[in-house]
């Protein structure tokens, strides 16, 4: 069986107001009527696969459990971060706990806020990535790309991939993101792919590319899993140990250096769903691009996205063009749909006032 691992540590700041640092978006039902957690849970269910692993904050704890048991799942268990310290650590003690129930097992890591419509066809291209990573690999999934992303990692085919079929080829490099000069580069030189942020690989290989790569992360990490305790259905990771582990992403501290990395080109549709633009370009819109939620109403507007909660005020935009709007009963954004990135920034200086 293939073990997921769900990484449910971000804040998803540039979703702000619907996602909160108490609540965030991969708890939120953004699209449709279940949360992108649970989406990402059931995505990775079924033969073939054992109950989920999840890795998360103590803030969490109980809705990770509470939105898997609406599926009428369970998880295999819950490791609790004692802080961010982003995904190299996070996958690295997922690992240690997999190592210790089942050796050598497969693992499956995935972000919990990814938007992959077609479940089957995913499930399918994770099957075809299980031989190369019995082998050793470090398997990754590539996207194809359809802009000069600077916000994602960049997967260097062997040669150019004209079918996208769901088979594993050898990677020759791995960046991460690339400047804006440098994603225009890989965008047009047709052997690059866009890295989904998913992997597949054996417990073995992944902890032998810690040893490799990042010996300081693995060390810390070992010694925040043997000083761990077990409360109730969580895992709690030592906290003195975990404090000295570098903030670092598996995709610097890893993928960047092996050289035992392949890929599965995924052809179906996939997002990141990273700020308030991509969910207006993954909702339904209507024949004007404008998509509406909740109590809104919209006139004669133009790629605008209204949005509001059931328990937020009326919403009436007008005549509006690339807008985005977003209201709650306790705060509501108004900005151009080019700048939503910038949420963000504003989240932060909400934060320096309060
Ligand atoms: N448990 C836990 N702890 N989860 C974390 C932590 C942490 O400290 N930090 C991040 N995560 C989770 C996030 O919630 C998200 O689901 C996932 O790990 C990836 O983290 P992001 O911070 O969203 O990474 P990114 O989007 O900038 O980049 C990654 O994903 C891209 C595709 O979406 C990279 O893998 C890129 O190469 C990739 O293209
Ligand atoms: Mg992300």
């Amino acid at each position: 069986d293939i073990h997921p691992v769900l990484l449910c540590g971000g804040s998803g700041t540039r979703l702000w107001p619907l996602s909160r640092k108490s609540y965030p978006k991969q708890f939120v039902n953004l699209i449709g009527d279940e949360s992108l957690y649970q989406a990402s849970a059931r995505r990775l269910s079924g033969a073939g696969f054992a109950a989920p692993m999840i890795v998360t904050a103590s803030d969490f704890r109980f809705i990770v459990i509470e939105q898997l048991a609406a599926l009428e799942m369970a998880p295999a268990d819950i490791l609790i971060e004692p802080a961010a310290k982003n995904t190299a650590a996070a996958i690295c003690a997922a690992a240690l706990a997999l190592e210790a129930r089942a050796p050598g097992a497969l693992m499956l890591v995935a972000p919990s806020d990814h938007v992959i419509p077609n479940a089957a066809a995913f499930r399918a291209a994770v099957q075809a990535a299980t031989p190369a990573a019995l082998d050793g690999q470090l398997v990754t999934f590539g996207i194809r790309p359809d802009r000069a992303e600077t916000g994602y990692g960049w997967l260097e085919l062997s040669e150019a991939t004209e079918d996208f079929a769901p088979v594993a080829q050898p990677l020759k490099s791995f960046v991460e993101k690339p400047d804006a000069a440098k994603a225009e580069a890989l965008l047009s030189d047709g052997v690059h792919l866009w890295n989904a942020g998913i992997f597949l690989f054996t417990t073995t290989t992944i902890l032998d590319a810690f040893a490799k790569h990042a010996p300081e992360v693995l060390e810390a990490t070992q010694t925040a899993f043997a000083a761990s305790e077990r409360d109730l259905a969580f895992t709690r990771l030592g906290p003195e140990a975990w404090d000295t582990l570098p903030d670092i992403s598996i995709d610097y501290a890893v993928m960047e250096h092996a050289d035992n990395l392949s890929v599965v080109p995924y052809a179906g549709a996939w997002s990141d769903l990273g700020d308030w633009q991509a969910v207006w370009r993954e909702a339904d819109a209507d024949a004007t691009g404008t998509v509406t939620a909740g109590p809104t109403t919209a006139l004669d507007c133009e790629g605008t996205l209204l949005q509001a909660t059931n328990d937020a005020q009326e919403l009436v935009g007008i005549g509006l063009k690339d807008i985005i709007a977003v209201a709650m009963p306790d705060a509501v954004l108004v900005a151009h749909k080019d700048r939503a990135q910038e949420v963000k920034e504003a989240v932060a200086t909400l934060k320096r006032k309060s």
